[in-house]
């Protein structure tokens, strides 16, 4: 898990990052307050052991210096102008002291200047924080003033907040680890079934389901991979029973032909009655095999999209008519008679290929007519699209299979010899389709049936 390493990583450094800033801040701040306090009492100081030093009031000088030290925390050391100790807060110590000079800040303040900063104690390893100051007056050194404070609590009490935040961080980065490395197993675990589930669909096994718990965004990717399934099998199912319809129905006029053949050969052919319905049956079966496969190629082509369609602006009407007098010989031999009405109107589409439709839903109507029925065909204008119907006066479509009805292969002529092996209405519907139309059906019972189509107008 790349992305939570990384996140454990930016955490760390942020955390790390912060809490030495506050302890660096917190530093600054705290010796910035005590070296302005070392200033303040400095200067107020100053003042009285100027005068005291002037009247060479050795005892003046003793007494300010006993008064303001604090034996551990605050030392006042008074020297002379040669650097020599006149007086100090902690004698104890400055006994042993014999030479002053390399104690930080006396050389410097003996020269003149404001000396200030961090050193160790006079004999002793803990830091003090000190300032050395010149005391002179109208331009003439009197001696310097020393004091200094101890940072040991101040350090000791530093030491336990850098310790508290230091074992904060650990703490921070312990739980951030543990938090991680469980996100990432929980991450992990679904992703590795899914990633198996992925496998065995691609391998062909569309009955597995994935288990859906919450609704986090890897149980909605589960659901999405149970819908492609879901989708994958249907699609597969659809392909096996395109394939087995597609056989039977090849077989059929095949086989058919073959019986023929051999019943000629076994002597049928000798008999002028039985030759020729046997050659009528078949040139009507080769005929019906040529259309099948004609009707298969058309689909094919049209469901992959081979076929380019040559659109233009085309009158409706003059499409229609076509259609009509193409049909127009089955008509009269059923005594079928057609009503148009249609608006002058142009619709965008390749008229080969609408044409087709027409006839496609022009011979069912046929079919399915009663003798003597009429067919009405009408076009309208309905916003930007050009809406056309066609109703016969059939049996109709009951309502169970009107859903079904432009499914490849889906028929109820079956039995009756009649052409079409439930291919029309697919063809028509992927035509209009492709035009970016559309073809409903409507049926009430015993009134026969309307398809209604939708073409894009010459805009
Ligand atoms: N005008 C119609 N009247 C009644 N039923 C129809 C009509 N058009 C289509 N059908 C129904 O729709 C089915 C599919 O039509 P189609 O795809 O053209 O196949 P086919 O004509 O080969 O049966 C038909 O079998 C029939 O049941
Ligand atoms: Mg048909």
């Amino acid at each position: 898990m790349k992305l939570l390493s990384t996140y454990l990583l930016l955490i760390v450094s942020g955390t790390s990052l912060m809490s030495g800033y506050i302890l660096w801040t917190f530093y600054a701040f705290f010796m910035q307050s005590r070296q302005t306090d070392l200033e303040n009492w400095s200067t107020a100081l100053s003042e009285s052991v100027t005068d005291v030093l002037e009247a060479n009031d050795t005892q003046g000088v003793q007494s300010i210096v006993q008064r303001y030290g604090a034996p551990a925390n605050i030392t006042l050391r008074v020297f002379d102008a040669q650097g020599s100790l006149l007086a100090t807060s902690d004698p104890q110590t400055d006994r042993q002291v014999t030479d002053w000079l390399p104690i930080p800040g006396v050389s410097e303040a003996l020269s003149g200047h404001v000396a200030q900063g961090v050193a160790k104690g006079v004999l002793s390893t803990s830091d003090r924080i000190y300032i050395a100051k010149p005391i002179t007056r109208n331009g003439q050194l009197l001696g310097i003033l020393r004091i200094s404070i101890t940072l040991e609590q101040f350090q000791k009490q530093f030491a336990s907040v850098t310790w508290t935040i230091l074992a904060a961080l650990v703490l921070t980065i312990f739980l951030c680890t543990l938090v991680s490395d469980h996100l990432a197993r929980s991450l992990s675990k679904p992703i590795e079934v899914m990633r198996n589930f992925a496998i065995r669909v691609g391998g062909g096994q569309f009955d597995d389901r994935l288990m859906i718990r919450q609704s986090n965004e890897l149980d909605q990717l589960a659901t999405e991979l149970n819908r492609m399934s879901a989708r994958l099998k249907s699609l597969d199912e659809e392909r096996r029973a395109f394939l087995a319809n597609v056989s039977h129905e090849l077989r059929t006029p095949v086989s058919n032909v073959q019986v023929t053949i051999e019943a000629l050969e076994r002597g049928a052919v000798d008999e002028p009655e039985l030759r020729d319905r046997f050659f009528q049956t078949i040139k009507e079966e080769t005929k019906r095999l040529s259309v099948l496969i004609h009707d298969l190629l058309d689909l094919g082509r049209l469901e992959a999209g081979i076929t380019s369609l040559e659109i233009q602006a085309i009158a409706l009407k003059s499409v229609i008519s076509r259609a009509i007098r193409a049909m127009e010989v089955r008509m009269q031999a059923k005594n079928v008679t057609v009503q148009v009405d249609v608006e002058d109107l142009r619709v965008m589409g390749d008229s080969e290929r609408l044409l087709q439709a027409f006839l496609n839903l022009l011979d069912n109507a046929i079919k399915y007519s009663t003798p003597n029925a009429c067919i009405f065909i009408t076009a309208s204008r309905n916003k930007q699209q050009a809406l056309i119907s066609i109703r016969d006066q059939g049996s109709g479509i009951p309502e169970t299979n009107l859903p079904r009805i432009f499914e490849q292969f889906y028929t109820t002529s079956h039995s009756t010899k009649q052409s079409g092996v439930g291919l029309g209405l697919a063809i028509a519907k992927r035509i209009l389709e492709a035009h970016g139309g559309s073809i409903t059906a409507s049926s009430q019972p015993g009134q026969g049936a309307i398809f209604t189509l939708s073409l894009p107008l010459e805009s």
